[in-house]
């Protein structure tokens, strides 16, 4: 294989060095294209450009496989718990004893929000969409510690360790706080239980009846979440990227990416997947009906939980999420009529050509609401629940931005295709 892809325009030829990942990937190194040449590459949407490179996630959509630090979803999904594939997507390797409960501890010990800001709350009607609430209450934890976010990253990384969990836990507590806020229910404060049941305790407790951990269900939402953890290049990782190359903090740059994460294309699927399968079920229809309109090509359309910007193949997380469908509903003795309208659409799409020859499958947020409503978490807050998982992929990523002591700032260019240049017009002569 050739070290070097010659790129060739008019006259003129360019030899650019190629770069291969750990795992074969091949990239052409650009960076002096248009220094030496006067082009750049056009490619809308990033599709085709590395932005960075990344010792964190592994994807292959291809052939869909997925990897944390070189290990398979499959086996984290089955072995590990969402707490130590955190630490390992953080940290790069699976945490021995000694560091697994120290993380935990932090986690433990970081969950309770201040009285100050808790405060902030108080200002949202109780009708705020729960993103619109994360995104915000996010971006205000470098007001409210600004000793972890000083914008130098030396001094930021120096207090990594302890921000990390810290983040996680207080983004899931932050979340509860949401749900409790928008229902107009009292606060619950954090307990000493591990991290998925205390999430659940903050939910669902009440001042005088704490929540009973249910096994089946923090098993579902520890997978869940772990499924979550990381996914390399997506939106809102990418946007974490984006800022935290300008120098910003974690906790600003986090919160940029619980705002990309709210669009209906990225972490707002997984709610639109579940009203689109009750509008199925409301009309009696058996998904004919939105095939049909999906296959139109407009946006709007669209087969929610189907199709992915990377994986032409069956998203793997989503293979095991529908099963862990299956096992939740059967451990609890309950029946979802959702689970078999989308099992339905999922066989009818499967087995027609527009999705084929598009290589549309269902991805994570096919199945994933289904999971959530199980456990009781209502679809508008099935976003916010996403920004949870996802978290330790944003703080990793931070950390390879901040670590790196060669980056620069983020600054792709652009085709300017407005009007050429005019003189201005003053207002009385303007028609
Ligand atoms: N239903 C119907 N048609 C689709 C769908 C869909 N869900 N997804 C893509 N297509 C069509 C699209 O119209 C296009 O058709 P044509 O070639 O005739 O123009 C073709 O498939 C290729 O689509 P694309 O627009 O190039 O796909 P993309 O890579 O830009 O978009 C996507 C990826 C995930 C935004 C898109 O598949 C989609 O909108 N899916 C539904 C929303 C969804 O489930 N999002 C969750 C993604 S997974 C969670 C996450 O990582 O955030």
């Amino acid at each position: 294989m050739s070290n070097t892809a010659l790129i060739k325009f008019d006259e003129k030829e360019i030899s650019c060095p190629v770069i291969v990942g750990t795992e074969g990937e091949k990239a052409i190194d650009a960076r002096n294209l248009r220094k030496d040449t006067g082009y750049i590459f056009y490619d809308q949407g990033y599709g085709n450009t590395g932005s960075c490179e990344s010792a964190i996630t592994y994807l292959d959509g291809d052939n869909g496989v997925l990897r944390h630090r070189g290990y398979p979803i499959e086996q984290l999904a089955l072995y590990s718990d969402y707490v130590e594939t955190a630490y390992l997507v953080i940290y790069g390797e699976l945490p021995n004893l000694k560091q697994r409960n120290k993380f935990s501890e932090l986690l433990a010990e970081n969950a309770a929000i201040g009285t100050q800001m808790q405060r902030i709350f108080d200002g949202f009607p109780e009708s705020a969409p729960p993103m619109g609430m994360l995104t915000s209450i996010v971006s205000s934890l470098a007001a409210y510690y600004p000793q972890y976010a000083t914008n130098n990253f030396e001094q930021d990384l120096k207090t990594f360790d302890l921000a990390a969990p810290m983040t996680i836990s207080r983004i899931r507590t932050i979340v509860a706080m949401i749900y409790r806020y928008r229902h107009g229910l009292p606060f619950i404060h954090p307990r000493d239980l591990p991290f998925c049941d205390n999430f659940l305790h903050m939910m669902f407790s009440d001042p005088y009846v704490a929540y009973t951990p249910i096994p089946e269900v923090t098993r579902a939402l520890n997978l869940l979440l772990l499924l979550h953890a990381d996914h390399e290049q997506n939106c809102s990782t990418s946007t974490v990227r984006m800022v935290a190359s300008s120098g910003a903090n974690m906790f600003t740059s986090i919160s940029a990416g619980v705002c990309a994460l709210s669009g209906p294309l990225h972490g707002g699927a997984n709610s639109a997947v579940m009203h689109m399968l009750q509008s199925i079920h409301d009309e009696g229809d058996d998904g004919t009906r939105f095939i049909a309109a999906a296959k139109s090509g407009t946006k709007g359309n669209r087969l929610m939980g189907f199709g992915h910007a990377v994986y032409r193949n069956y998203d793997p997380r989503a293979r095991i999420i529908g099963k862990a469908c299956d096992e939740l509903l059967n451990r609890l003795g309950k029946s979802d009529p959702l689970l078999d309208i989308a099992k339905h659409l999922e066989q009818a799409a499967l087995h027609d050509d527009y999705f084929l020859t598009r290589k549309l499958y269902p991805n994570v947020d096919f199945y994933s609401g289904i999971i959530m409503r199980a456990l009781g978490i209502p679809t508008d807050m099935f976003t916010v629940m996403f920004a949870i998982g996802r978290s330790p992929g944003w703080i990793a990523n931070w950390k390879e931005v901040a670590s790196n002591t060669k980056g620069r700032i983020y600054r792709p260019r652009q085709i300017y295709v407005g009007a050429t240049k005019r003189d201005y017009t003053p207002l009385d002569q303007r028609r």
